[in-house]
């Protein structure tokens, strides 16, 4: 079943009111634990990577990873490539076989940021079945190769994001709502729920055309992230968590077995962590049976 159109199974999301985890990935023992967590859950699935991992193995690598893993699981599975402010590189991938595109042009001026995204989104839908994802206003943090400062962060005009999704015809929508990438400094961090409830209204009012995608997943409260959900969000991303997980785990497994040489063991203990994980977000979204 497992290879589909983005656009299709956020739309679905959408109207039931739950979210689908989309999940940053940089190596192979995290898109397995991934999978396999989803196919527990009878979750659809996101698999995410960002620029530098996608860089690091190679989009055909990652490409064909993603194609054994989705073409044996019993559940819908996207590819999608995180946050590219590189129009050429977000052309290759799609030519790799990801199935979901973010041009993150966000940074540029308004009309700059509509060209650049219609040039991808133009791009796509002559290849096929690959949606693509846009966002407007900035989301703060580190991801990847993106960085955003605190101050030169920018939440989303709701009137101009009608017009960004118009005339850029994206498929799946990224506003600013004040979520940021990394851990955040608070427990609560300030976010403009009444923005997104408005953005959600106005584009998604009708019917559901163009799912809303949730930046900056890690660390948010469990309350939180469901109002997210209830108001619209339906693609949820986490990061973060995962590199946290990975890098932790592995060091703690390294620290109790110092006479062991064996990868296959932190492997595993690394897996079984990021499934831990997984369970947790799914459970939290509303995805588990969705599939
Ligand atoms: P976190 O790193 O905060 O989970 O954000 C993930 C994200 O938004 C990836 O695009």
């Amino acid at each position: 079943m497992a290879i589909v159109d983005a656009k299709e199974m956020l739309l679905k999301a959408t109207a039931e009111r739950y979210a689908v985890g989309a999940f940053n990935c940089t190596n192979l023992i995290q898109m397995e634990a991934v999978v396999e967590a989803a196919v527990e859950l009878k979750a659809p699935l996101i698999l995410q990577a960002s620029v530098a991992p996608s860089k690091f193995l190679s989009p055909a690598v990652i490409g064909v990873i993603y194609k054994t893993l989705a073409q044996s699981a019993p559940i819908p599975i996207c590819l999608h490539l995180d946050h590219c402010s590189d129009v050429q590189f977000c052309k290759l991938c799609a030519d790799a076989g990801y199935t979901n595109i973010m041009i993150d042009a966000s940074k540029q001026e308004f009309s700059e940021n509509i060209r650049q995204t219609k040039e991808v989104v133009d791009y796509c839908h002559r290849l096929g079945n690959i949606s693509v994802e846009g966002e407007l206003g900035t989301v703060s943090g580190v991801e990847d190769q993106v960085k955003v400062a605190e101050d030169e962060a920018q939440l989303c005009d709701p009137q101009q994001a009608m017009a960004f999704v118009e005339q850029t015809g994206i498929d799946i929508f990224a506003p600013a709502i004040g979520t940021a990438h990394g851990v955040y400094k608070t427990k609560d961090p300030r976010l403009d729920f009444d923005r997104l409830k408005k953005i959600a209204e106005m584009i998604n009012g009708q019917k559901p055309r163009v799912p809303l995608v949730i930046h900056g997943g890690t660390g948010l409260q469990p309350d939180v992230v469901k109002k997210l959900v209830s108001l619209g969000g339906s693609k949820y991303n986490v990061s973060t968590d995962l590199k946290h997980t990975l890098i932790d785990t592995t060091y703690a497994y390294i620290s109790d077995h110092r006479q062991e040489y064996n990868p296959g063991k932190i492997d595993a203990s690394v897996k079984e962590a990021i499934k831990g994980r997984i369970s947790y977000w799914i459970g939290l979204l509303g995805s588990a049976g969705k599939a």
